[in-house]
């Protein structure tokens, strides 16, 4: 079997650059709070209404295959992973499809939140591994700010999200030395209720009332102290399960490029794991958390920037809603 390799990287993000400062023109916060609480000083959010995670990720696309030297038109199964669909059905690898011209091909969205990332690309490594695909876009794409409340009540969920998109192209490999070596992923749907949104609900009739919406259930609640505990106890030891089946430790390790849901877990992580800060990808400073988005951006920004290149051992962990959970390792 040829192992599966990340053939390029690609990201975009819109253009409308949002502050903390700006964000405490809407309601009740400031840049030092969420600047000492998360890390973040800014995320791009759309610049007009009508711009869904679809169109955010062709941009995306692109960039991977250019950098792959990959035709577009090669590309042969898309999975699409968000919790921001441009709709509830079809799914946005559909739209994605469409908006790429790439004729009947495969289109799979996956909503695994901030894991999303981490669940495709154990997709795709099978579906390469077996020969079924050989050019898989595995896009993570978020539009957030369309959905978030921003007033007081809502203030400490809406601090915390950008809108961006990326894509990792991947496809089959003889190299010896180079490809996805192990991805492990989890759920515990105990905590389904600490980090959801509510309504509209097919459980529901009529799925979505007035009241509903009075009573803000349209908008993501979050326990963040509890997500943060899960956090930092299930990002290592994820990493940890597929660093040990490879027999590796944290000391071979390049580079850890994890979900960026708030830099203080980030950095807990790399202290459990015992890696050094420049071997870790931080970039919620400018981005926000971009759900599935952020594992992608930050590899794609890693390549651009050399600080992952061809060999180097790239480690990647994830923690969300779900809770979904899990851990990725990928010699480049
Ligand atoms: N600005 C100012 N004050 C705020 C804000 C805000 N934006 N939000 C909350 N506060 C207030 C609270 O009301 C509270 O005030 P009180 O003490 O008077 O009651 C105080 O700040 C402290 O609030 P806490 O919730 O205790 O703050 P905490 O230190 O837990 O930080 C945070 C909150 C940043 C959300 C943190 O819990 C966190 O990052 N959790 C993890 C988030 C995460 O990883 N999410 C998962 C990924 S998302 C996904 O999967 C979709």
């Amino acid at each position: 079997m040829p192992k599966t390799a990340i053939l390029g990287t690609g990201h975009y993000v819109p253009s409308k650059v949002v502050t903390n400062d700006d964000l405490a023109e809407m309601f009740t916060t400031s840049d030092e709070w969420i600047q000492q609480r998360t890390g973040i000083k800014k995320r791009h959010f759309i610049e007009e209404s009508g711009i869904g995670a679809s169109d955010l990720a062709v941009p995306a696309v692109k960039a991977a295959c250019e950098q792959a030297g990959v035709d577009v038109q090669e590309i042969d199964a898309i999975i699409f992973a968000t919790l921001s669909p441009d709709y509830f059905f079809p799914g946005s690898g559909c739209f994605l499809q469409r908006k790429l011209g790439l004729g009947q091909i495969a289109a799979l969205d996956i909503r695994n939140q901030c894991s999303g990332f981490l669940y495709g690309l154990q997709i795709a490594d099978a579906w390469v591994r077996t020969g079924m695909y050989r050019r898989v876009a595995l896009v993570g794409a978020e539009v957030h700010s369309t959905g978030l409340d921003f007033s007081d009540e809502g203030r400490d969920v809406a601090v915390l999200f950008g809108d961006g998109a990326a894509c990792v192209l991947l496809g089959p490999t003889d190299e010896e030395d180079r490809g996805v070596l192990d991805v492990t992923v989890h759920a515990d749907g105990s905590g389904a209720e600490e980090l959801w949104i509510e309504a509209p609900s097919s459980a529901h009739v009529p799925r979505m009332t007035q009241q509903m919406l009075d009573d803000k259930k349209h908008y993501p609640k979050m326990n963040g102290k509890q997500v943060f505990r899960w956090a930092t106890e299930k990002m290592p030891e994820a990493t940890l399960a597929v660093l040990g089946r490879q027999g590796l430790g944290p000391q071979d390790v390049d580079l850890l490029v994890p979900h960026q849901a708030n830099r203080r877990i980030n950095e807990m992580v790399a202290k459990k794991l015992g890696l050094p800060a420049d071997k870790v990808v931080h970039n919620i400073e400018v981005y926000g958390n971009t759900t599935a988005a952020s594992i992608p951006l930050a590899l794609s920004e890693a390549v651009r920037d050399g600080r992952a290149g061809p060999g180097s051992l790239v480690l990647f962990a994830a923690f969300g809603s779900g809770f979904t959970w899990g851990a990725g390792l990928a010699r480049l």
